[in-house]
């Protein structure tokens, strides 16, 4: 199956810097191994539709709101991003989860009103640190899982990105190890479940651990965040 590579800029680019990195980014875009998706900040959304028209390069959003329109004061819709020509909409990302309290129910409604719009549903799962030391790993990630999954169709299209909060911006990448036992955790928990998803590893990916990461067992490609800011070292990555 094709990997993905999807390059998560958090509140980073401008449209400007937007148009400028993926002009770049289409010249050397040939070298890439798999699907490429960018997901750039919400103002800079109809930047990356302009520039990507035609491209075969994939761009959603970082966060929507569970409904597509209301009284909604600073959110964004699932519905503008499909019309813009958005493919994915990131969803539960753990800065979402930590910074802005979003919880396991709200991320199951996004899912659903993904896939209900035709966008596919990239749903972040992962642990802190304090869970993985008190081994509550495996449980952590099976209720993100099946809460986050409740209201999905698993005849739907659906990513789903192991990204561990303590390797997130901290260059403490899981070990090929931690990844290839956590992503076969991962795979028979959705298995369980009734999905089929690929499932991306997030944390730290730079172009000097990519080729290993790759290589561990229902490893689908990464969710990339620092790295993918340069078209150069994201190119690397999505080349791997
Ligand atoms: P880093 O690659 O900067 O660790 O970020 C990962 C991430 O949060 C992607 O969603």
């Amino acid at each position: 199956m094709k990997k993905i590579f999807a390059a998560n800029w958090k509140l980073f680019k401008s449209p400007q810097e937007t148009r400028s990195f993926l002009n770049s980014f289409k010249k050397v875009f040939s070298q890439a191994t798999g699907e490429v998706v960018f997901f750039p900040p919400a103002i800079s959304i109809e930047a990356a539709s302009e520039c990507l028209k035609g491209s075969g390069i994939h761009f959603g959003a970082q966060n929507c709101h569970a409904q597509v329109q209301g009284a909604f004061t600073g959110e964004n819709s699932a519905q503008v991003l499909k019309e813009l020509g958005g493919t994915y909409l990131l969803i539960g990302h753990s800065e979402r989860r930590q910074i802005f309290s979003e919880n396991d129910s709200m991320i199951g409604e996004k899912v659903a009103l993904a896939q209900n719009l035709g966008l596919i549903p990239m749903l972040c799962i992962g642990e802190t640190l304090e869970e993985r030391e008190s081994i509550h790993t495996f449980r952590i990630l099976e209720t993100q899982l099946a809460l986050g999954l409740s209201k999905a169709d698993p005849s739907k299209p659906l990513v789903v990105a192991y990204e561990p909060v303590w390797a997130i911006g901290t260059g403490k990448v899981a070990t090929p190890e931690q990844v290839s036992e956590t992503h076969t955790d991962v795979y028979n928990i959705l298995q369980r479940l009734g999905f089929t998803a690929p499932i991306l590893y997030g944390g730290s990916v730079k172009p000097d651990n990519a080729s290993n990461l790759l290589a561990q067992s229902h490893v689908g490609g990464f969710l990339v965040g620092g790295a993918s800011l340069e078209v150069e070292s994201f190119i690397k990555i999505a080349s791997t």
